[in-house]
């Protein structure tokens, strides 16, 4: 692929994308311009400027990831459509939280390719989710925007669009749950005075081992909460506590509500 790749933004996740696909073979005749990293984010080998008039001169892009703060997005971006450094089958790749594809047309224009992506922290090691839904794509930038979210993990295209609110609640925020559970476990190890170097590795190896069996597993989930909770043991007294009124679950469904109202807000 030889293309003009174009990163406006490139904080946490405009990096981690940056950094995956400058290390990709399949793009090393691609040129890379990044529109304002992070100063803590700077990556190497990659051209950056840091303001919107220092884009080079007949600079076209064809590819455009707007990886900015959603709350920042229409001014930065109403800036960024004059310059007019696109071509008709520009793809324009968003990963904003709450922002639709019609957003983007009433700025870059109803014609344009757009393309409106949710990917999740797990793009960092190659194991992210990748909801996406896009306007105007031809079969060739189809083909592209495949090939580029194959490089971080399972991408899907969702049909209504409206589901992008939940897909952020549950799976754009999902690592912070998980990351939440490992602290809750490792603050109880340390509180029963299990070593803290211990408490980490094994509450990371809990989860790691845990993932691994039930991405291997055919079985659904219920059937493998009963493989660990044997009749009277330990596990099922456990459990007991999390299930009783269904507590744990309707905590979550609250906080994936709030996760939907913030998105629908955004
Ligand atoms: N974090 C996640 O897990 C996650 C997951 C999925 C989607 N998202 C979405 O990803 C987007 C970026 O999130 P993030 O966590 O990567 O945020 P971030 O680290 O704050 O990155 C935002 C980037 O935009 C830059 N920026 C600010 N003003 C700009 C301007 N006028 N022109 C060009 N760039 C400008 C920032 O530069 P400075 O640092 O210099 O201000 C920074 O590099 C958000 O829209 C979010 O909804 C995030």
């Amino acid at each position: 692929m030889n293309k003009n790749i174009f990163f406006l933004g490139c904080g946490k996740m405009g990096g981690i994308i940056a950094k995956n696909l400058l290390e990709n073979q399949d793009f090393s005749s691609c040129n890379f311009l990044v529109l304002k990293p992070s100063e803590s984010n700077k990556i190497n080998n990659i051209n950056y400027i840091n303001n919107i008039t220092k884009i080079p001169q007949n600079y076209i892009a064809d590819i455009v990831f707007i990886c900015i703060k959603p709350q920042e997005a229409k001014e930065i971006l109403e800036e960024f459509a004059r310059t007019k450094i696109f071509h008709k089958d520009t793809i324009f790749i968003s990963i904003l939280a709450g922002k639709n594809l019609n957003f983007f047309s009433k700025i870059f224009g109803s014609k344009k390719q757009i393309v409106r992506s949710m990917p999740n922290l797990g793009i960092e090691v190659n194991q992210g989710i990748i909801p996406y839904i896009h306007k105007n794509l031809s079969a060739e930038n189809n083909k592209i925007i495949v090939d580029i979210f194959a490089k971080f993990g399972s991408a899907f295209e969702v049909e209504d669009e409206k589901l992008f609110h939940v897909l952020t609640a549950l799976y754009g925020c999902g690592p912070a749950y998980i990351f939440l559970m490992q602290k809750i476990f490792f603050d109880i190890a340390i509180s029963y005075k299990i070593p803290e170097k211990n408490a980490k590795s094994l509450t990371k190896k809990l989860f790691l081992g845990s993932s691994l069996l039930s991405s291997e597993s055919v079985f659904d989930f219920s059937k493998m909460i009963e493989s660990v909770a044997s009749k009277k043991g330990v596990t099922e007294a456990s459990l007991e506590t999390l299930l009783k009124d269904d507590k744990l679950r309707k905590l979550i469904l609250k906080a994936t509500k709030n996760g939907i109202a913030r998105s629908k807000k955004l």
